[in-house]
């Protein structure tokens, strides 16, 4: 089955048709297994499936045109958001560890969204979309709804670059907070000037209410959902505001692999603005597309045109979508 995508700003029409290219045939067979890995819920995304969407606004700081010339960095514009917890079940708990949260961000303007999907560790869990497949398709449930515990330490075994994530999400505690937590790019995106100048960066969001950890006695207090409430009664005191940061590379870094890490400290940063979440937005309007991460992009700022992961996003993220509209 092909899947041809259009996209005119946040307006995704979904065409089917045969026959499959093998980009798009790997897309789905990476979905197929997210959605098994979470029990096969309908109606869900195969991952960030249990969320909370939102609204506010992106105010550019004033270096932020120096970089881009992306119309986002020159104007405040709206934004749409979505937070979320990793995976395709719908009734995981918000204590869980070690599961990256989500934020989905679509900067909107006329002229074309900019959106970035995000995530609250640095790395991702797998370097290709191979990899990526076979990451999934280990923990696809077993008879007793859980995945086979041996497998999945020798997979892990052999792939070690796909145990960082975990480990670095095990190394913190749980975010008591969709807004206390920081979110990276992952990928490694090329900014441009108007004059033509280019700089690889990483993109991270730094919460202006810190880094909000629950101790082990505080989580276990916690009911299974917690973080839409508290995002509510948080925003009824004012926005949840973050700065959105570009770490600027340095020679040697790796631009093709999600699951290495750069050095952040010593390393020259620029605050592109402040986001602020001012609202929670009912979830129809982030449900009706998805935030396509590599086609939502204006002039001015582009993902690695070498790292197959950053491409194969976007049929995956089409193929989630037309699944969940069925
Ligand atoms: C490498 C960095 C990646 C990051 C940071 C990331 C992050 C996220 C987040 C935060 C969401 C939730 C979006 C929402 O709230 O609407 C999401 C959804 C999703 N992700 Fe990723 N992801 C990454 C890579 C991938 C890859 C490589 C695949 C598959 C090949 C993938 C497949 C999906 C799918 C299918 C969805 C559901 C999309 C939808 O139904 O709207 N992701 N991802």
């Amino acid at each position: 089955m092909k899947v041809s995508i259009v996209a005119t700003g946040c307006a995704m029409a979904l065409a089917l048709a045969a026959p499959v290219r093998a980009e798009e045939a790997d897309a789905a067979a990476i979905v197929n297994g997210q959605f098994v890995a979470g029990g096969n819920k309908p109606g869900v995304r195969a991952s960030g499936a249990k969320g909370v969407c939102l609204t506010g606004q992106f105010t550019p700081s004033a270096e932020a045109a120096g970089l881009s010339k992306a119309p986002h960095f020159a104007k405040t514009v709206p934004v749409t958001a979505r937070f979320s917890m990793g995976g395709s079940n719908p009734g995981i708990s918000d204590k869980a560890k070690p599961v990256t949260r989500g934020f989905a961000l679509r900067l909107r303007d006329p002229a074309g969204d900019l959106v970035l999907v995000i995530i609250s560790a640095p790395v991702f869990s797998a370097r290709t979309p191979q990899q990526l497949f076979d990451f999934v398709s280990v923990r696809a449930p077993g008879p007793d709804g859980k995945p086979d515990a041996e497998k999945v330490k020798a997979f892990a075994a052999a792939n070690p670059e796909t145990t960082k994530q975990a480990a670095w999400l095990n190394a913190r505690p749980v975010p008591a907070s969709f807004a206390g937590v920081d979110y990276w790019g992952v990928h490694a995106y090329t900014l441009t000037n108007a004059k033509g100048e280019a700089k690889v960066v990483k993109l991270k969001t730094v919460a202006d209410a810190g880094q909000l950890g629950l101790t082990d006695e505080e989580l276990k207090a916690k009911p299974d959902s917690f973080y839409a409430d508290e995002l509510k009664e948080r925003l009824a005191k004012g926005p949840a505001s973050f700065s959105l940061v570009a770490i600027h590379s340095e020679a040697g870094d790796p631009t093709a692999d999600p699951t290495a890490l750069w050095p952040e400290e010593n390393r020259k940063s620029t605050t592109l603005g402040t986001l602020a979440i001012t609202a929670l937005e009912p979830d129809a309007t982030c449900d009706a597309a998805t935030f396509d991460p590599v086609v939502d992009l204006p002039a001015g700022i582009a993902g690695p045109a070498d790292d197959p992961m950053f491409a194969i996003r976007s049929p995956a993220y089409a193929v989630s979508l037309s699944r969940r509209a069925q």
